[in-house]
């Protein structure tokens, strides 16, 4: 069961919205989610109560440093995947949470390249290896980004983060109605109303290739957090 963390110490870079995007494609496709709520804005468990029924997705809310190990090692036998959904700062929170994970996302804002957080996320994650010897996967995915960018542009800010050896997810989250309306209507991509969401389609889409790459890149097998736990 990985743990994949979404993590940026900038406030509104958009770790809520990719991590429920991703919960919402991995458990549409029958793997069964549980959500860490660490974001003490809690947009995840109020989207959770407003919804009737969302198969395969259970969210824990009021996650501290007290409790996170717990709720992991309780909710093991029934979870494929664990998503942790941080808040916007640095903190030991944070630090402990890269710590359990098996693939950490770094969501930074599309083509504004306002990287400062996603830079803390990665120097933490340099510490960690040079200095424990614990490597973790990380890659940033570019969010936000407007549909009106082109490929290419979208290329060149790519090359210029892997030319800086920061791995970078194909799939951009691109900026969509139907990411920010799910979080007032509740339920899922799947049971939004296409006549009152524009580019709903589009949106799913987004969220297949999203679900797709990072279950690619975050198999479900043996991981690296329970070997560490065992
Ligand atoms: N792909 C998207 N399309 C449309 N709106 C988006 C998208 N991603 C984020 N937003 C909007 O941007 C704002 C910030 O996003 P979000 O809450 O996901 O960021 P965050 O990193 O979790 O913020 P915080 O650090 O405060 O927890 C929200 O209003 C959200 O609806
Ligand atoms: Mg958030």
């Amino acid at each position: 069961m990985p743990v994949i963390t979404f993590a940026n110490t900038k406030g509104g870079a958009g770790k809520t919205t990719a991590a429920l995007i991703l919960a919402q494609e991995l458990a549409r496709t029958g793997a069964r989610i549980t959500i860490l709520d660490c974001d003490p804005q809690h947009w995840i468990t109020h989207w959770h109560e407003i919804s009737v029924s969302v198969p395969n997705v259970q969210v824990i809310s009021y996650v501290s440093m007290a409790n996170i190990q717990t709720h992991i090692t309780e909710n093991r036998a029934n979870t494929d995947y664990f998503i942790i959904d941080l808040a916007g700062a640095r903190n030991t929170l944070m630090a402990t949470a890269i710590g359990m994970s098996d693939h950490v996302m770094i969501p930074i804002q599309g083509c504004a390249m306002d990287a400062k957080g996603g830079a803390q996320v990665l120097e933490l994650l340099g510490y960690l290896k040079e200095k424990a010897g614990i490597s973790i996967a990380h890659s940033v995915v570019l969010t936000r980004v407007n549909s009106l960018v082109t490929t290419r542009a979208l290329q060149v800010v790519k090359t210029l983060l892997s030319q800086r050896n920061v791995p970078v997810l194909n799939t951009p989250i691109i900026e969509r109605a139907a990411f920010r309306d799910i979080f007032d209507c509740g339920g899922t991509l799947q049971t939004m109303d296409p006549e009152r969401v524009s580019n709903l389609d589009k949106a799913r889409e987004n969220a297949r290739a999203f679900g797709d790459e990072v279950r690619h890149l975050v198999p479900l097998r043996a991981t690296t957090s329970a070997r560490r736990a065992a």
